[in-house]
């Protein structure tokens, strides 16, 4: 099992104080090279979930496995090193630089903190249609664009996992699609497991496992077998 959450437990303080809990026990399993999706209401606490496993946010309780080794007690270098190194952050608004080149904004996220120097992913670029965009400033590119350029950066380690929070939100249908069959050939060509927040039932067509979050917990609401290659 690549992510492991084990009785899993977030609350946040109300403005008078009282707490109120959005993550209740929630127990999940995320396979190798499997393309999940999150669904719920706004306000359901996708987000928080989202965080909680890619350990941007600490839980009150419970524990978090990647690859067996419990996030949730390494200190904050040990974390930041297997963020970079093993995790990829997809978000709604891109999070990139406008006034950047496409390749800076792919390549800037390796030269900060301890990460490995990577080669730049021409063959990614490639793939995603981007190879003429390489040096364009990405203030200048579509929505559809950008975020193939965010996921292109997602990818640049070759990270184990990729969260993906709402990463359609601000797209049409056609890019909407598009950015869907990408996470796809991810999961299938590279074997990176996905765990994406939608609230667009639609772009769950090609997810192996739907879950809908709920009262705090994760309730499976779709589920479809695939073949990983390996015996895992
Ligand atoms: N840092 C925070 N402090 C206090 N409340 C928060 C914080 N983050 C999220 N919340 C609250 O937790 C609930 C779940 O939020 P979120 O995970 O963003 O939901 P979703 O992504 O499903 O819309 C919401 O009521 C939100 O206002
Ligand atoms: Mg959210």
């Amino acid at each position: 099992m690549l992510l492991k959450l084990e009785k899993v437990s977030k609350s946040f303080y109300n403005p008078d104080g009282t707490p109120f809990t959005v993550i209740d026990n929630l127990d999940l399993e995320i396979e190798e090279g499997s393309f999940n999706a999150i669904t719920g209401v706004s306000g359901s606490g996708k987000s928080t979930l989202l965080y909680l496993m890619g350990a941007l946010l600490f839980p009150d309780s419970g524990d978090i496995y990647l690859d067996g080794v419990k996030l949730n007690s390494l200190n904050d270098s040990k974390l930041s090193h297997i963020r970079n190194e093993e995790m990829g952050f997809i978000f709604q608004n891109y999070n990139l630089i406008d006034g950047l080149s496409v390749y800076d904004n792919i390549i800037l996220p390796q030269l900060i903190g301890d990460s490995k120097k990577v080669d730049f992913p021409f063959e990614l670029c490639q793939r995603l249609g981007l190879e003429g965009k390489i040096n364009t400033k990405v203030g200048l590119l579509s929505g559809g664009e950008k975020q193939r350029v965010a996921i292109i950066r997602a990818m640049v380690n070759n990270p184990k996992i990729i969260f993906a929070d709402e990463p359609t939100g601000n797209l049409d249908k056609k890019n909407t699609q598009e950015v869907i069959e990408l996470l796809h050939l991810l999961t299938k060509e590279y074997k990176t497991s996905i765990v994406m927040v939608t609230h667009d039932l639609d772009s769950t067509q090609y997810c192996h496992k739907v879950y809908e979050l709920k009262d705090g917990k994760a309730i499976i609401k779709g589920e479809k077998s695939y073949d990983t290659g390996n015996s895992k």
